[in-house]
């Protein structure tokens, strides 16, 4: 028997199987053949949430939950963190390789020619509700791109996903500026290709009357980095959806949309908005251990902590701790920074958390540092959407070119009736309708 095998019986049959293990991994579809009979449809497994389901294989992001590590495309996060711009690693994440001098050079002045709305986008946001949600109108515009470009539903043409994957790169600082600028009524700011990546960001949300913005250099430099530190996090709710809209062969401005919409659930990018709200609702750090209790007795979650895959630590935490202390020396400290930091110390002092292995995540800290830069709450996740949107197209990317690929489909277990007899109207009762 080949070692690299796993045997199962039946005990409803005293069947035995051997299925083959391929990295650590059990196919599926090999526990369709145990059945009870011919009627039998085989067995399923059954995994809500995918906790431990691998839905693709992928070469872009490694995490290592257990030991606190992140890689992409086997680089690690403090290293690019340190080193790179956000643009050489949006190369790196979607061509496997970091980019010579040249690559970049041309990588950059690519995205920057693509920088630009067709003004009939910017007209779309002129007709959102003057309050409306930023991250709603980031979703909503990105889908509206599709219009713009209806060449893009040509998926299996890669020169043709290649000029989108540029596109929505280079266009979603537009967006997201353009929806800050309508939130706060100022006139839209085009982009200025002179500028980085980042800095042109800063302008376009920021610029006023001077003639040429001047980006802080500390400030820019800790967006890029965030920038860096949000770009891909491999199966999460984000990509998920990605993928499983892609997968449908739906074009990606539209699979972006969906993968943006997931975004925004305060359970994955949404929390750094809610973070700030919990910090708010705290008030001082004398609140502090009776927000913790009641937490513990079960009114809601601490945001910000606790993660699916890291149960140690989040490297991204510990950069953005890091990022803090350089941004506050320029716009000075967040005053919530001491209450978070006395929640981090008595939550990782504290049974319930230290059992669950919950820790800090990346929107723990991410939001102080924007607060302090001078975003408000509502535009932070829309902060997380731009950096994303390439580990999204770099997911896309690699499921198109993946033989495997087929339309996402899971099954379900079905636990509802079966062959009703079929009631007339005049016969029917009210008893049972329109439950919540
Ligand atoms: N505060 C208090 N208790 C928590 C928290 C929290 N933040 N997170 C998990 N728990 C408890 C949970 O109630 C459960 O307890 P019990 O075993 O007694 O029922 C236990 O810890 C295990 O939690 P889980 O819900 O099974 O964990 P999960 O892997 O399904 O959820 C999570 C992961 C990130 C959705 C969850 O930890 C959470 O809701 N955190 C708060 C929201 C947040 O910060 N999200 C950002 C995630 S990181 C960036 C991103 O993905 O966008």
């Amino acid at each position: 028997m080949p070692s690299n095998t796993l045997t199962v019986t039946d005990n409803r049959t005293n069947h035995t199987y051997t299925l083959p293990i391929e990295d650590g991994t059990v196919r599926s579809m090999d526990f369709r053949q145990i059945k009870t009979g011919a009627e039998d449809f085989g067995l399923m497994t059954y995994d809500p949430a995918f906790v431990n389901t691998a839905s693709c294989r992928s070469s872009i992001t490694f995490i290592d939950g257990e030991r606190g590590i992140l890689e992409y495309r086997g680089y690690p996060i403090e290293a690019l963190a340190e080193h790179c711009n956000f643009l050489e690693v949006a190369y790196l994440l979607l061509f496997g390789e970091l980019p010579n001098e040249a690559q970049l050079k041309d990588w950059r002045t690519e995205i920057t020619h693509h920088t630009m709305l067709h003004e009939t986008t910017r007209k779309f946001l002129d007709g959102f509700h003057y309050n409306a949600h930023p991250m709603s109108m980031l979703v909503s515009t990105v889908a509206a791109l599709s219009t713009v470009y209806p060449e893009a539903r040509k998926v299996h043409d890669p020169a043709n996903r290649l000029l989108q994957v540029k596109r929505l790169i280079a266009k979603m600082p537009t967006l997201a500026a353009m929806a800050n600028r309508y939130n706060v009524g100022l006139p839209y700011v085009y982009p200025d290709n002179d500028l980085s990546y980042a800095e042109n960001f800063m302008n376009m949300l920021w610029k006023m009357v001077e003639p040429k913005y001047a980006a802080n250099p500390v400030l820019a430099r800790a967006l890029d980095i965030l920038f860096i530190l949000h770009a891909d996090h491999e199966q999460n709710c984000s990509t998920n959806a990605m993928r499983s809209v892609g997968s449908s062969d739906a074009d990606p401005y539209l699979s972006v949309a969906a993968a943006a919409a997931a975004l925004s659930g305060p359970l994955h990018g949404g929390a750094n908005e809610q973070v700030l709200k919990m910090l708010d609702e705290i008030g001082s750090k004398d609140n502090v251990p009776a927000y913790i209790r009641r937490i513990k007795e079960g009114h809601g979650k601490l945001m910000g902590f606790g993660h699916r895959v890291y149960k140690n630590f989040d490297p991204r935490a510990k950069i953005i701790k890091w990022t803090a202390e350089k941004v506050f020396e320029v716009t000075g400290r967040n005053p919530r920074l001491d209450i978070a930091l006395e929640l981090e110390r008595i939550a990782l002092e504290d049974e319930y958390f230290i059992s669950r292995k919950l820790y800090p995540n990346v929107d723990f800290y991410s939001g102080i540092i924007y607060q302090a830069m001078g975003f408000k709450p509502e535009f932070f996740t829309v902060l997380f959407a731009i950096p994303r949107t390439v580990g999204w197209l770099a997911q896309w990317q690699e499921m198109h070119a993946d033989a495997d690929l087929k339309i996402a489909r899971p099954r379900q277990i079905y636990t509802g009736e079966r062959k009703r007899e079929f009631i007339p109207m005049e016969a029917r009762k009210a008893a049972g309708a329109m439950k919540a």
